[in-house]
């Protein structure tokens, strides 16, 4: 480079170099980095798959979610043994399909337990029946109880207590669409009105049961 040549276009010339090489840099990555497939940027920005599960319902047959498939859910996970959120869920699910009427038959309240340990199937049988006779209850194997809870993010432990132990558990209904994606909540602060508008709008987009 001539020694004459001016400050300004020297600092030109460097920036050109930079210019060039960044571009040459984005080139090479555009080139050498493995391309996003199209259905995964797809999958990315639709809604979440449906959770899927593999449990044993109150008589003992084995389920899995393409059981509900078409059908709306109202899905509480909790335990037999829980001293008032359970069983206050559980009364409020039951009385929301006493209050749809015909419109129940387009809707499944399931309980699924986070203490299988316990919580057998002529246990759950017997819980559920107490509640409403269309309530379904389900239980499994420890994993499967476990994957269950990691498919619709339900949170729970085991407490120890002195006789025993006790379990900690989310206390709010998921409302399942017939495609089996989760579609809002139920909370428990909320009034009977709120919950059966948003059960009675839920059973409207599913098929009557068969
Ligand atoms: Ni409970």
């Amino acid at each position: 480079m001539p020694a004459a040549m001016p400050r300004y276009f020297r600092i030109g010339l460097i920036l050109a170099a930079a210019v060039a090489g960044t571009a040459l840099g984005l080139l090479a990555f555009e080139i050498f980095s493995p391309a996003v497939p199209q259905r995964q940027v797809q999958q990315a920005t639709a809604r979440p798959p449906a959770a899927a599960f593999e449990l044993l319902d109150h008589t003992g047959r084995a389920v899995t979610q393409t059981d509900f498939d078409g059908r709306a859910m109202m899905i509480f996970f909790g335990f037999t043994n829980c001293p008032d959120v359970c069983p206050t869920a559980l009364s409020t699910a039951g009385e929301i399909l006493d209050a749809l009427g015909p419109d129940a038959d387009r809707l499944t309240a399931v309980f699924v337990t986070v203490d299988p340990e316990r919580d057998t199937v002529d246990r759950m049988a017997e819980y559920v029946a107490a509640f409403h006779p269309r309530i379904v209850g389900l239980t499994g194997t420890v994993d499967q109880v476990r994957r269950a809870t990691e498919a619709y993010g339900i949170f729970f432990r085991k407490v120890p207590q002195q006789d025993g132990y006790s379990m900690d558990h989310t206390a709010v209904t998921l409302l399942v669409d017939p495609a089996g994606r989760l579609a809002g909540t139920l909370d428990p602060h909320e009034s009977f009105d709120v919950m059966l508008g948003k059960a009675r709008r839920l059973a409207g987009r599913a098929q009557p049961a068969s």
